[in-house]
């Protein structure tokens, strides 16, 4: 199971459309994270914007897992952004209570092209040179901002989303591109925040003006009798362009479902489950809705 890395966002905030009981409980995120550690799950992504994320896995202890952590959009008014980096990092290794962490990416990648941020960079190859992180990249939203980050910046790691339903990162070449150039690639949002998982009963009715698309989903599980987690694994593991699957859990019992679901062979992903309308695969997007 080690292509699959824990995401954490949930263990820092009340957050998720599919989330119904809030912020997971500290014993919640123990029990997780046992599992996770028996089941040969070695890496946890996290993010100093994720609330109270760092600083209860430090409580609990990760000295054992990979941490991938990320830094938040620089603040507008920054007038030092080397010494403001730097204490960002030294705050996220005091909560996590490591002295190094193995990845360190920008949350706001496109920061980096802003002229007068040219430390932004310059400062996460200095924390390499320095052992505190032993990777550094970039966390995006979609392949358009690697055409425009990838001609001067060249990450050692990318997180971007990938499911099922949203391919772009494949479509455009970006995947391979970036495999050919050694770049170590993890997929998040394998379950849309856990919309995917819905049956068609409760999924929220905000999401019905893609009734055709649900309809095409709903029947292609149906057909071929798997679930939405079943489909929704096999599809992201069954690319091996992709190093980590990242996945998020609100409790002990989805670690679990998901560790049983995580071995379904399925060898046709049919491409009218494929959807490019951001106002969906992007749910940064949903407020609107
Ligand atoms: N059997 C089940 O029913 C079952 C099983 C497993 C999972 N689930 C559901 O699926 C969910 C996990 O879905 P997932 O793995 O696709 O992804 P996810 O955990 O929702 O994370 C995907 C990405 O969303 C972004 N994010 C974090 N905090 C956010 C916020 N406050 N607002 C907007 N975006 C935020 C993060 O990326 P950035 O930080 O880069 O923005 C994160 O990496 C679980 O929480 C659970 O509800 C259900």
């Amino acid at each position: 199971m080690n292509r699959l890395a824990l995401g954490t966002a949930q263990f820092g905030q009340d957050y998720g459309i599919a989330n119904s009981t809030g912020q997971t409980s500290r014993s919640e995120v123990k029990k997780v994270l046992e599992l996770a550690r028996l089941k040969g799950i070695n890496t946890l992504d996290t993010a100093i914007a994720y609330g109270e994320s760092e600083s209860i896995l430090g409580q609990i202890g990760v000295q054992d897992f990979n941490i991938i952590s990320k830094l938040p959009e620089l603040p507008t008014a920054c007038s030092n952004i080397k010494k403001w980096m730097e204490s960002q990092l030294n705050d996220s290794l005091k909560c996590l209570r490591l002295n190094s962490i193995n990845s360190f990416l920008l949350h706001r990648p496109l920061q980096l092209l802003v002229p007068g941020n040219e430390n932004l960079w310059a400062t996460l190859l200095q924390f390499k040179t320095q052992g505190l992180v032993k990777k550094i990249g970039y966390s995006i939203y979609g392949p358009h901002e690697l055409e425009q980050l990838w001609p001067q910046f060249k990450p050692d790691i990318i997180q971007a989303p990938y499911n099922i339903f949203d391919r772009r990162m494949e479509a455009s070449g970006w995947f391979k591109r970036l495999k050919d150039e050694g770049v170590e690639i993890h997929g998040r949002s394998v379950f849309l925040q856990g919309l995917l998982l819905f049956n068609s009963k409760n999924r929220p009715q905000s999401f019905n003006p893609w009734s055709d698309h649900w309809q095409f989903w709903d029947r292609w599980l149906e057909q071929n009798q798997i679930s939405p987690l079943q489909a929704t694994l096999a599809f992201a593991l069954a690319n091996d362009q992709v190093n980590k699957v990242i996945v998020g859990v609100d409790h002990c019992v989805q670690l679990k479902e998901i560790l049983n679901a995580a071995n379904t062979a399925i060898k046709d992903f049919p491409e009218e489950l494929i959807i490019t309308d951001e106002q969906l695969i992007n749910p940064s997007n949903w407020e609107h809705l």
